[in-house]
């Protein structure tokens, strides 16, 4: 039987999700070598390191250790790093996540030596060019061979941008995820205990957006607004926002719980058990969708406009009105999601690019 080697490029938190169940359904297929590219773009161990043990995932082949910097170095570097190993390695295939710099630098250097790429969760967009996320997406479908769309939405975004040819539509790889995580998280996470919650007597925030962060006097009337809330705020801080409220001495409300960035079985805990969450990810905005938890979402606009239409998730952007009406309107709709099984969005994926791969798709 034929073997085939694919290459994993990931670099950053939601990469490490997204990835794990792909990993893990490697292995039962006897044709499959997986290497691992960790490109460095996160490096604190509760960025990067918990994500791999607690997820027990295969350690990277390979770490880039390219770090931070402004996004043309960070690309240059993992474009460099990426490009030597994809030489020596000679992959099938290159699979890339989402839309964060990694995943671009991981499309180029692909495309440019000749290898089949492979775009898990493609054809997201957020119709705001000021993201460079969008500019990620974008240019990364533009150049895959095998593009995964989680949503019926993301496929109709393609056709309309003319890419019909190696589309597929595959259940969300993070819903089952999380389905197969939030059995563990409601069995073993001692993190309500540990921070002295009980279920639904606080909100969960998480905020990381450059939009959100990078002005920090939006930043500042973020958190005001956080503070005037009416229950304690659990708030997780990713380093890049807990720079900016140091660098600027932001004060936090005496109801906000500012903790670490925590590891996933904790984090679905924390947002099984949230009241509401109020959050600019990506990730964190399906999350609660998948688990009916509500949702304000502190952006203008969202990719996962299901969650919107669905009325679990309201944009908000970081206007204190609109944020505060927004809780107040979705407290009714509390519920608790009994979850199905998980599915088998990762061997479909590998199943679809081995086929590829022999040429039969
Ligand atoms: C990146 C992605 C974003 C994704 C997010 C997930 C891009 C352009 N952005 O944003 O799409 O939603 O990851 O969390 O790729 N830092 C640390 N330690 C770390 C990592 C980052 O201190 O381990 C700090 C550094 O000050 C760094 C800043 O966070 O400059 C931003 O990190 P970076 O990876 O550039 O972007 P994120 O905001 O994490
Ligand atoms: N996450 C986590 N711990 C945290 C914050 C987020 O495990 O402290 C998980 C979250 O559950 C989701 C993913 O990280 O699976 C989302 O990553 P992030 O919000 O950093 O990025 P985005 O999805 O916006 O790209």
């Amino acid at each position: 039987m034929k073997r085939y080697k694919i290459l994993h490029v990931v670099g950053a938190r939601p990469q490490f999700v997204k990835m794990a169940l792909v990993a893990e359904a490697a292995k039962t297929f006897g044709c499959l070598e997986t290497v691992i590219v960790h490109t460095g773009q996160h490096y604190d161990r509760n960025m990067s390191d918990v994500f791999f043990s607690e997820l027990k995932m295969p350690r990277p082949g390979y770490n880039l250790g390219v770090g931070s910097g402004s996004h043309a170095v960070q690309i240059s570097k993992m474009i460099d790093g990426l490009g030597r190993i994809l030489v020596k390695e000679r992959p099938d295939a290159v699979f890339v996540y989402g839309d964060t710099n990694s995943t671009l630098a991981g499309a180029i250097a692909a495309t440019k030596v000749g290898v089949k790429l492979v775009h898990v969760e493609a054809g997201l967009r957020s119709f705001n060019r000021s993201m460079p996320e969008e500019i990620n997406r974008i240019m990364t479908d533009s150049v895959s061979d095998i593009l995964f769309c989680p949503t019926r939405t993301a496929v109709d975004n393609l056709r309309a941008e003319g890419v019909s040819k190696g589309v597929f539509r595959v259940e969300d790889v993070m819903l089952d995820m999380l389905i197969r995580y939030s059995r563990i998280a409601e069995k073993k996470s001692k993190i309500l205990i540990t921070l002295g919650r009980k279920r639904v007597d606080y909100y969960l925030a998480t905020v990381h957006r450059s939009y959100n962060t990078d002005d920090p006097k939006r930043l500042r009337g973020l958190i005001k607004t956080f503070g005037l809330l009416d229950k304690p705020v659990i708030f997780p801080m990713h380093p890049r926002t807990k720079k900016v409220l140091r660098d600027n001495k932001i004060a936090l409300g005496r109801n906000i719980i500012a903790v670490a960035p925590v590891p996933y079985v904790d984090m679905l805990s924390l947002e099984m058990n949230a009241a509401a969450i109020l959050t600019d990810s990506g990730g964190v905005q399906k999350e609660a969708f998948f688990l009916k938890v509500p949702c304000v979402t502190l952006r203008e606009e969202t990719e996962w406009v299901e969650t919107v239409r669905s009325g679990w998730n309201i944009l908000a952007g970081v206007d204190e009105g609109k944020i505060k009406r927004a809780l107040s309107k979705l407290a009714k709709k509390r519920k608790s999601k009994a979850m199905k099984k998980p599915g088998s969005s990762a061997k479909k994926m590998l199943a679809i690019t081995i086929s590829n791969l022999r040429g039969k798709r």
